[in-house]
């Protein structure tokens, strides 16, 4: 197929890379010029395990572009564009629609424009009615790809949703993966519960983070451990034991603003979704508490404590800091010598942190010499620290309970907590 890729970011590159994989051609077309300058002189402009290696084996396939009249051949056009939180916590829709009417005097006859964005539902009608022509059919093909995990859930996909009534169009996007994906994955909805998948999806998996962290609360009160409860949980198959890591509560460019977006469209149509709703405060207020827990122990050193703060990004694997936990705990914390140190997201934070931050060249510089270590992203090389020997008392506030804890709790001079113990 001739595919054309609208939006070149976390979901659109590894969306265009993989289907350059399966031997189509992909033109991928981005309106942001930096981004667009970067991809053309042959670099991946995010962080994405593999993404450049699999760009790179397929780049005979691959072209990028800011011009939409490149996309005149393409028999798909898959629309991969932002779709952030706006100020009264709907989605904002102005970058899908602009992107409708831009590709519209473009599109041939027979061609199908894919919806990958997160979209409310009821958007992909608005999307038709801008498109306005009856040879082109508008489907719902949302996406579930995590940051981190991009390629792997590409290539095994739990599901690939394909929402529309057009079953020609179904059957070409089906064939599309077909071949290269188990075709039990693929399923057939209607456009708007393919929107509403999508949404509850993520509000499902946002409720469950939240419920494990209020366990967590309970535990830390009557002297359980949550990490326990949690395993003992996720033994039954009916529950499962991922989203179960009770920790800062989520964040990124999805949980929090697709939770919200949910909660007003019910709105609108009437429906109070009160468990979202709760979801939703009950996160918010619990980055405020991971901050108190940190301050209450800054104010026990007093005002030269050291702090190093392990992880910025909303979860590891990636250098995404939107909506990341770890970036408004750090906004409130009450000090003004925090050390951070992220692998990957240390250039994206210090577009949104204030000048109180100083960012280390590596973990070793980062807990030198700290009173405090607290850990915000579960960056597998933290776990460097259980080998590490502290010199002077250091309290380790591990709030993504990654380190052992029965070796960090042993260890010489080090005051070791972590959430729901
Ligand atoms: N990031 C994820 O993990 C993830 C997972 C599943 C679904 N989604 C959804 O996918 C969509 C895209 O998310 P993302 O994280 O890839 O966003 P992103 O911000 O990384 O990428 C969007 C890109 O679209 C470009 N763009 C915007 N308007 C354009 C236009 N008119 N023409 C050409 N390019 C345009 C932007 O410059 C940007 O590069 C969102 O709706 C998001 O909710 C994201």
């Amino acid at each position: 197929m001739n595919i054309a890729v609208i939006g070149s970011g976390y979901v659109g590159l590894p969306t265009a890379c993989g289907l350059a994989s399966f031997g189509n051609h992909v033109v991928c077309i981005d309106n942001n010029e930096q981004k667009l300058a970067i991809l053309q002189s042959g670099y991946m402009p995010l962080f994405e395990d593999g993404l450049q290696e699999l760009y790179e084996s397929n780049k005979s396939n691959i072209r990028f572009s800011g011009d939409m009249s490149d996309i005149r051949n393409a028999d798909l056009i898959i629309l991969a564009v932002g779709t952030p939180m706006a100020d009264d916590g709907s989605a904002d829709l102005q970058y899908i629609y602009a992107a409708a009417d831009e590709i519209k005097p473009f599109l041939q006859n027979g061609a199908i424009v894919a919806t990958k964005s997160t979209v409310p539902v009821g958007t992909n009608d608005e999307i038709e009615r801008i498109i306005d022509n009856k040879n082109v059919t508008v489907v719902s093909m949302p996406e579930f790809l995590r940051e981190g995990y991009a390629l792997h859930d590409f290539f095994r996909p739990d599901r690939i949703i394909i929402g529309t009534d057009n079953v020609d169009a179904y059957n070409k996007l089906r064939d599309l993966y077909a071949p290269h994906i188990s075709p039990d994955k693929i399923i057939r909805t209607s456009r708007r519960s393919a929107e509403i998948i999508k949404y509850a999806s993520n509000a499902f998996l946002a409720t469950k983070i939240q419920f494990i962290n209020e366990i967590a609360d309970l535990c830390e009160q009557v002297g359980a451990n949550v990490s326990d409860v949690a395993d003992g949980m996720g033994m039954d198959s009916r529950i499962g034991r991922k989203f179960l890591n009770a920790g800062i509560g989520y964040g990124g460019s999805c949980f929090p603003k697709d939770t919200n977006a949910l909660a007003y469209v019910a709105n609108k149509h009437g429906v109070h979704l009160g468990l979202v709703s709760k979801t939703i405060q009950g996160n918010h207020e619990r980055r405020q508490n991971i901050a108190n827990r940190i301050n209450a122990q800054i104010d026990k050193i007093g005002e030269n404590a050291r702090v190093a703060v392990l992880g910025l990004a909303f979860k590891n694997g990636t250098d995404d800091v939107r909506y990341s936990p770890a970036i408004d705990i750090i906004k409130n914390i009450r000090h003004n010598q925090i050390y951070a140190y992220d692998p990957q997201a240390m250039k994206n934070a210090s577009n949104v942190l204030g000048s109180n931050v100083k960012y280390a060249n590596s973990l070793h510089d980062c807990i030198e010499n700290a009173d405090i270590i607290v850990i915000l992203t579960e960056w597998p090389e933290f776990r460097e620290m259980e080998s590490a020997t502290f010199e002077h008392p250091t309290i380790i506030l591990d709030y993504r309970n990654l380190l052992d804890e029965n070796v960090m709790s042993t260890k010489e001079n080090v005051t070791y907590k972590r959430i729901g113990k």
